[in-house]
């Protein structure tokens, strides 16, 4: 490669996250200080685009595309099982997957971002965290210190995974949800928007809602509230 080509990425998925992702590269090619230009994409349809104002083209469907050396690439596939398996299907072929980490992003001293991993816009990783494989850390969500994130989990938007917090391997986050410090969450499990994890979610279940009730109740505090 001269020293004035560049390598090219290409986006996995051109649905809407896809489209996320191709605003996030762009934003991180602004900067300057990265060895690729975004070339296209890969999805199965090769339509994606009709109706968006897009200059690039959709090459092909990832399960079958063959990497070439100056390929690189970022999956912005959501969930997690379909991102991971062709994730690794594509690097047993030998793709070469960027971490795509966007200018606003945080990541604070001692952490650990896998390989194939994006943080989009306003997300924090805070200290000594450490974040697997082909993550996807949507807008403001937040890591905290000494918490581990699985490979190809999907955060979404505004989760909280707080200190000490565990996830397993393709765990999926719904918006707004949050993992209370030192709480888990086993392999493959999903937690729908907005729910609070305060202790244990075991593996490929889905769970959902707050947990907020109280727990300081005495027959004083009853007696109290009635005479008020
Ligand atoms: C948890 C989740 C994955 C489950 O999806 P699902 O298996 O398709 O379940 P359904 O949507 O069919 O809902 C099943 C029931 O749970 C309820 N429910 C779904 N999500 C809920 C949530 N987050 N909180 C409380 N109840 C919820 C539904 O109302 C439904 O109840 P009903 O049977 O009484 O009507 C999904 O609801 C969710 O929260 N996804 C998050 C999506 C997200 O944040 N995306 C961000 C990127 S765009």
């Amino acid at each position: 490669m001269s020293s004035m080509q560049k390598n090219r990425l290409l986006i996995i998925g051109a649905g809407g996250f896809g489209r996320e992702v191709l605003q996030w590269a762009q934003d991180v090619q602004a900067q300057g200080c990265v060895d690729w230009e975004v070339g296209g994409f890969l999805d199965t349809n090769p339509q994606a685009f009709k109706e968006f104002d897009i200059d690039l083209p959709v090459l092909g469907s990832p399960e079958a595309w063959q990497p070439s050396p100056e390929d690189r690439f970022v999956c912005a596939i959501g969930d997690p099982t379909i991102r991971l398996c062709i994730c690794r299907g594509l690097q047993a072929r030998g793709a070469d997957f960027v971490s795509l980490i966007h200018p606003s992003a945080i990541v604070g001293s001692r952490c650990d971002i896998g390989t194939g991993t994006i943080l989009c816009p306003g997300v924090t990783v805070t200290v000594d965290a450490t974040i697997g494989d082909f993550v996807i850390l949507n807008i403001r969500s937040c890591v905290g210190h000494d918490a581990r994130v699985g490979d190809g989990c999907t955060i979404n938007d505004f989760c909280d995974v707080t200190g000490n917090a565990k996830l397993g391997e393709g765990v999926f986050l719904g918006s707004h949800s949050s993992v209370t410090p030192s709480a888990s969450v086993g392999d493959y499990a999903r937690v729908g928007a907005g729910s609070v994890v305060v202790r244990r979610v075991r593996a490929n279940t889905t769970v959902m809602g707050p947990t907020a009730k109280r727990i300081d109740w005495t027959a004083e505090s009853a007696a109290s509230s009635d005479a008020a």
